[in-house]
């Protein structure tokens, strides 16, 4: 997998290095008359945020993207100003048809880009059948860094079926439930609006708005969010040769020994440094019967029903309610799950099995509150603060 992504960091490369060469002039983007524009609507500077996600240092010598390597600094600066276009997108509410919803309607930033709703509503205020999924790593689910490289690659949605990020971000503008929009429209609406006519304009200078630009520009707003300034991250930060294994100094005796328990129990799919993908997919044995098929109501193979996505836990105590189906309020409802009631469902994980069925964990109860306290080492709490991800409109 990994020379697969080598040779696509080789293939971008390329691409990117032979179309630099009769790019306008990026240097000169900033243009005061567009400034002039955007101010009126939007509170934000006049040379964009940073946008580049930064990996936390455990995560390995390379910081920056690691798809960042072999681009031209032109392009990542640029990038900048697709976010910063991008980023006004994700809180505009004309990109629903009645402008009703914008994405941040289901993906808060104070809620670690989920909400709290067991399924979230779209523009006609119908449910939708599934837990919003909390945004703040996506740019690791293609290139994945650090200690815990992926071992398989992930794909968006609770299905883990949406093979990339634009996709998915093209399905919720034109979900039926969700957005309810066609892309022409969005383009339609976007092209109309001096606003997005200005930021465009920096994010690409003589370049035409259409759909591929407005998808790159909400792309790489939301491939900016990064939840990596967590209590575990800065005890791994801490430690020179950076191992989840050993006790952190900066914990408590409880965040340890639950953190203990996790690398033991849990830790096969949802991996032990969460920065990369351990699992991918699979089936945690919620039901022995699934009203929502997951995967295999995508791909019809028999192997594939009832599995789901393994979620990223970053950020697991500000997302709640749990699992595809939010069926569940709390942490604690999610370890009673995996403690006693994990069902023998034909497509089990084999880590959740042994000879005899379905693993009974058995937790005391303080075995459970110490993984729950773990958990909450996992919460970066300045996401919900961070500046350059908040709302921009005045
Ligand atoms: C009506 C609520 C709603 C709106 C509006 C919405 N989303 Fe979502 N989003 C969801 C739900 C629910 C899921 C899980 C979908 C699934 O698994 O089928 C999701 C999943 C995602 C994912 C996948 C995350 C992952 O880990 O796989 C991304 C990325 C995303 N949304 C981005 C966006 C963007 C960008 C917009 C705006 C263009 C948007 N969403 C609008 C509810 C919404
Ligand atoms: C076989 C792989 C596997 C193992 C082992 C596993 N999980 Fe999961 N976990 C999953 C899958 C798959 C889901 C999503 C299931 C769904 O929604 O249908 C999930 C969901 C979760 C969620 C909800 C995430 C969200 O965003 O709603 C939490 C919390 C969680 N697991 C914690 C744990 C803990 C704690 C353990 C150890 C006791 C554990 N998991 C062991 C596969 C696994």
């Amino acid at each position: 997998m990994k020379s697969l992504f080598h040779l696509s960091f080789l293939l971008i490369f390329v691409a990117v290095f032979s179309s630099c060469q009769d790019d306008p002039a990026i240097e000169e983007n900033i243009n005061n008359d567009n400034y002039a524009i955007i101010s009126k609507y939007l509170n934000v500077p006049e040379v964009p945020y940073n946008y580049t996600p930064q990996p936390p240092p455990h995560a390995g010598s390379f910081q920056g993207n690691p798809d960042d390597k072999f681009l031209h600094p032109e392009q990542i600066k640029l990038r900048n100003y697709k976010a910063r276009a991008g980023r006004a997108l994700f809180y505009d509410t004309r990109l629903s048809h009645n402008n009703t919803v914008s994405c941040a309607s289901c993906h808060h930033p104070d809620k670690a880009f989920a909400d709290n709703f067991q399924a979230s509503k779209g523009f006609e205020g119908i449910k939708g059948q599934r837990n919003s999924l909390a945004l703040g790593n996506t740019v690791g689910f293609e290139f994945a860094y650090g200690p815990e490289e992926s071992t398989e690659s992930a794909a968006f949605s609770w299905d883990d079926t949406v093979e990339n990020l634009q996709a998915q971000i093209k399905m919720a503008l034109t979900h039926e439930v969700e957005m309810g929009m066609t892309m022409d429209e969005v383009v339609r609406r976007v092209r109309e609006e001096e606003l997005y006519q200005a930021l465009f304009d920096e994010a690409g200078p003589h370049r035409e708005i259409n759909e591929d630009f407005v998808l790159e520009a909400i792309e790489a707003f939301v491939n900016s969010i990064i939840a990596v300034d967590s209590k575990f991250d800065k005890e791994m930060n801490k430690i020179s040769f950076p191992d989840p294994n050993v006790d952190f100094a900066g914990f408590t005796e409880e965040e340890n020994r639950g953190k203990a328990l996790f690398n033991q129990n849990c830790s096969s799919c949802h991996g032990k440094a969460h920065t990369g993908v351990v699992k991918a997919a699979s089936n945690n044995g919620l039901e022995l019967n699934y009203s929502d098929q997951g995967k295999g109501a995508v791909t019809g193979m028999v192997e594939d029903l009832g599995v789901f996505k393994v979620p990223f836990l970053r950020n697991i105590t500000l997302t709640g309610p749990y699992m595809h189906d939010g069926r569940f309020e709390t942490l604690e409802e999610v370890l009673d799950h995996y403690s006693e009631n994990i069902q023998p469902h034909q497509n089990l994980g084999n880590q959740l099995r042994n000879l005899e069925g379905p693993k009974r964990f058995d937790f005391s109860d303080s075995d459970k509150d110490a993984i729950v306290a773990y958990l909450h080492t996992l919460t970066d709490n300045s996401i919900a603060t961070t500046e350059k991800y908040q709302n921009p409109f005045k």
